[in-house]
C-alpha cells in the first residue's frame, strides 16, 4: 500500500524514531556514497514561497542520484483549475514520489487519494510535519534522549509548525506547553489527539519556566499578510527574548523553523545566541528528507 506523509501521524511512534535515527547516520555519510534514487524522480508543487523547503528537497533527490522538478502551480495546469485529482493521477504515472505546499490541507488529501506514489506534505494551512522531523532531530543531536522532557511553543498557537509540534510530543514522549494569545489557539481536536501530550498555558512565562526547549514561528504566516496589524498588536507579550530565555532551564535549546523576523517573534540576541540552534535545524531538513523519502519510496530504513 502507498504511504502518505500529509501529517506527522501518518508514521508511528517506531516510525518517526527510525527517520530520525537514519537521518542522523546519513548526515555523518559522504553525500555521493549512497545513492537508491538513481532514475528516480520527486514532483514538487508549490503555491506559496519556500527556500528550505524546495532546496532540500531538490538538494537531497540530487545527491541520492535522481531528479526533482520544481512546479510553480500557477504556471502548470493546476493554475487553470485542473483537478487536483486528476493532476495525481498523471504525475504518479510519471513521478516516483510527489511533495506538495499548498494552503489546503484538505486538497493535499485529494491528492494522495488519486495518487500511486507517496505523497508528502511540504507545508500546508495545518500542519508542516517535515519541519518537525528536522525539529526532533535537531533536538536528539544536541540532548540525546528527549522522552520525557518539555518544550514550550510561545506565539501564534494556530499555526501548522505548532500542529506538528503537538503531534511530535505525543509521538516522540514529551510535553509541550502553548502560550498562545486569546483567539490564536492551536486547533482544539489536534491538542484532544495528543491525549495530555499539548498542554495550553496561561502565559509565555508560564509555558517557558523550566522548559528543556524554546521553539516561535512568525507571527504571520504566509496568506495571512492581511492581518498583520492586528496580529503584531496581540503577540507582543509573547516575543521570545533573553528575558524569557532566562527562566527556561539553563541549558534550553531555541528552534525557528525559519524564515524568522527580528525584534518581532524573537529578538537577535536570541535567535543570532548561543542556545539557538536554528542553522543546524535547517539542514537537518535536508538529511531527514532524504531519511523520509527512503523509507516511502523503498519501504524500509536503510542501516550502514
Ligand atoms: N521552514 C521552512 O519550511 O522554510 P521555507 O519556507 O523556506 O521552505
Ligand atoms: N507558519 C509559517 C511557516 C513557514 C515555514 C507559514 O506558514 O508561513
Amino acid at each position: 500500500m502507498t504511504r502518505h506523509f500529509l501529517q506527522l501521524s501518518d508514521l508511528s511512534a517506531s516510525e518517526a524514531l527510525a527517520v530520525v535515527t537514519r537521518a542522523q547516520e546519513l548526515k555523518r555519510l559522504p553525500d555521493r556514497s549512497h545513492r537508491p534514487f538513481v532514475g528516480r524522480t520527486l514532483a514538487m508543487i508549490f503555491t506559496k514561497n519556500s527556500t528550505r523547503t524546495r532546496v532540500s528537497f531538490e538538494s537531497g533527490m540530487a545527491r541520492f542520484g535522481g531528479h526533482a522538478l520544481f512546479l510553480h502551480a500557477g504556471t502548470t495546469q493546476l493554475g487553470r483549475d485542473e483537478p487536483i485529482a486528476d493532476t495525481a493521477r498523471v504525475l504518479s504515472r510519471m513521478c516516483d514520489a510527489i511533495m506538495i505546499r499548498n494552503n489546503s490541507q484538505a486538497d493535499q488529501q485529494e491528492l494522495a487519494a488519486h495518487s500511486r506514489v507517496p505523497v508528502i506534505n511540504g507545508l500546508s494551512d495545518i500542519h508542516h510535519p517535515c519541519q518537525l522531523l528536522a525539529d526532533i532531530q535537531t533536538w536528539i543531536e544536541h540532548r540525546g534522549d528527549i522522552r520525557g522532557k518539555t518544550a514550550a511553543w510561545v506565539g501564534d498557537g494556530h499555526n501548522n509548525v505548532c500542529h506538528s509540534f503537538i503531534e511530535a510530543a505525543k509521538l516522540f514522549g514529551f510535553t509541550l506547553r502553548i502560550a498562545a494569545p486569546e483567539g490564536y489557539e492551536p486547533s482544539a481536536t489536534i491538542v484532544a489527539e495528543a491525549g495530555g501530550a499539548a498542554i495550553l498555558s496561561a502565559s509565555a512565562a508560564e509555558a517557558v519556566a523550566g522548559a528543556d526547549l524554546v521553539v516561535t514561528d512568525t507571527w504571520t504566516s504566509m496568506g495571512q499578510e492581511d492581518e498583520q496589524a492586528r496580529r503584531l498588536a496581540a503577540f507582543g507579550p509573547y516575543q521570545v527574548n533573553a528575558e524569557l530565555m532566562a527562566a527556561a532551564a539553563k541549558d534550553a535549546l531555541f528552534l525557528h523553523c525559519l524564515p524568522a523576523h527580528r525584534g518581532e517573534e524573537v529578538t537577535a540576541e536570541v535567535i543570532d545566541g548561543p542556545q539557538s540552534v536554528v542553522w543546524d535545524e535547517a539542514e537537518n531538513r535536508l538529511h531527514v528528507q532524504k531519511a523520509l523519502m527512503e523509507y516511502l519510496l523503498l519501504g524500509r530504513i536503510e542501516t550502514k
